[in-house]
């Protein structure tokens, strides 16, 4: 394997960038050699502050030495930016959601595919020792067959500290396409793919006010419903209640929990890398799994509320460099983006049509990662492919 790490590029300049650079930062194996945008006062900016190059879309994807693009757009963005990358002849990997359509999806892979290119997509937290811990805990039937559970994420909106927070309220938005993509692609990676889905939904404010940033005090129209509850069914015949809503103050659900034959799992925040599961066997107490043998559960950020958490973001770019220069699959991949943004897309349809609605997609379940340090994980090439759970 090549020594010297691969160049990527990035094209969105916005919030979420300067997590990927500092991400690819921490990495000897992929660095950023310049970041574009849209609005170029943005890139030029953002490059100065993190000593990152700076280079125009048209530059980025005419630069020979960059082979990987992270499309950081916002989502309605995304299908147009990563079509041009892999036109440019340059893998991708984009922010979530794969798109805003299952067409788009379908279309962006045939291309890949057709170029012999990768597609990657976020999230890349089902990576991190939390959720590593949780699928070898659950492929070792510690709590027998899966037969159900639960996953909700509630809350107040991304208005109160987003500086731009329109397309979160807009089409392409709402809770269960931007937070969705963290809880369904955690739940695949355990369970494997979801056959079937029906849900309901509602709005519970027609307008937002912006908290933060210059448009602070600015009231954005709502044109999405913001809370839904969904039922899921897994190609494994396993049943989970789904809850999502930005319509919440304050509740006492879990992330996610699963109920077995022999017991229970609490999984923890698939937004973060590092929490420990919990795990009750035959009704006996909860006990904590251990995650240290696993990569990515080092804590490193501090939230605003103090809370010390493992963000990592950015490791799914860096499997995905590896795995190509590996010759083997990567992770968090278009295919398995591509099933989730299905299974998304149908939520929003059952509950605008109210009715059940079947899967189109499947996908195999994501390699695991080896235990191992977090610097030296990918590189270790594992052979065996995990597959769908029967
Ligand atoms: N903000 C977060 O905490 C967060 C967390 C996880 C994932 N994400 C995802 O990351 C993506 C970006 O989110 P963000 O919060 O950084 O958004 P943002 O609005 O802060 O930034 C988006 C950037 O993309 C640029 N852009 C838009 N259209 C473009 C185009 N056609 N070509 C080039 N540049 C274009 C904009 O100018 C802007 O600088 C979204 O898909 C979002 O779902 C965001």
């Amino acid at each position: 394997m090549s020594a010297s790490p691969m160049n990527v590029g990035i094209i969105g300049c916005g919030v979420i960038s300067t997590a990927y650079i500092r991400g690819a930062a921490r990495s000897r194996h992929i660095l950023v050699k310049s970041v574009a945008d849209i609005r170029e006062e943005a890139a030029r900016s953002q490059a100065s502050a993190m000593g990152v190059g700076y280079a125009t879309i048209d530059e980025m994807l005419a630069d020979p030495s960059i082979e990987i693009v992270i499309n950081l757009t916002i989502p309605n963005a995304h299908a147009e930016v990563s079509t041009r990358i892999l036109e440019a002849g340059k893998h991708v990997y984009s922010e979530k959601p794969l798109t805003v359509s299952v067409e788009e999806a379908q279309n962006l892979l045939q291309l890949a595919a057709k170029r012999g290119l990768r597609v990657g997509c976020a999230p890349d937290t089902f990576l991190g020792a939390s959720h590593q811990a949780c699928k070898v805990l659950l492929d070792d039937r510690r709590i027998g067959t899966v037969l159900g559970g639960s996953a909700s994420f509630l809350s107040r909106g991304m208005e109160a500290w987003h500086p731009n927070p329109d397309f979160f309220f807009k089409s392409g938005g709402g809770p269960v396409l931007d937070l969705g993509p963290y809880y369904i692609t955690v739940l695949v990676n355990l369970l494997g793919p979801i056959r079937l889905v029906t849900a309901t939904a509602s709005t519970g404010y027609l307008t937002r006010r912006i908290g933060s940033g210059d448009r602070a005090g600015e009231d954005i129209a709502v044109e999405t419903p913001t809370s839904y509850s969904a039922l899921l069914i897994f190609e494994s015949g396993a049943r989970f209640s789904l809850d999502a809503s930005w319509d919440v103050w304050k509740h006492q659900r879990s992330p996610i929990e699963i109920y077995g034959t022999e017991g229970s799992l609490l999984v923890p925040d698939p937004n973060f890398f590092g929490d420990e599961p919990k795990v009750s066997e035959r009704g006996g107490d909860w006990q904590a799994v251990d995650i240290s043998a696993f990569a990515f559960g080092e804590r490193n950020r501090t939230l605003r509320t103090g809370r010390e958490v493992a963000d990592h973001r950015s490791i799914g770019v860096v499997d995905m460099a590896l795995a190509i220069r590996q010759g083997r699959p990567h992770r968090a991949n278009g295919d398995l983006a591509l099933h989730v943004l299905d299974v998304l897309l149908a939520i929003g349809r059952s509950a605008a049509e109210s009715r059940v609605i079947e899967i189109g997609s499947s996908c195999d379940r994501p390699l695991p990662v080896s235990t191992g340090s977090s610097e030296a994980v990918f590189e270790v090439i594992n052979q065996t492919h995990s597959g769908k759970v029967a």
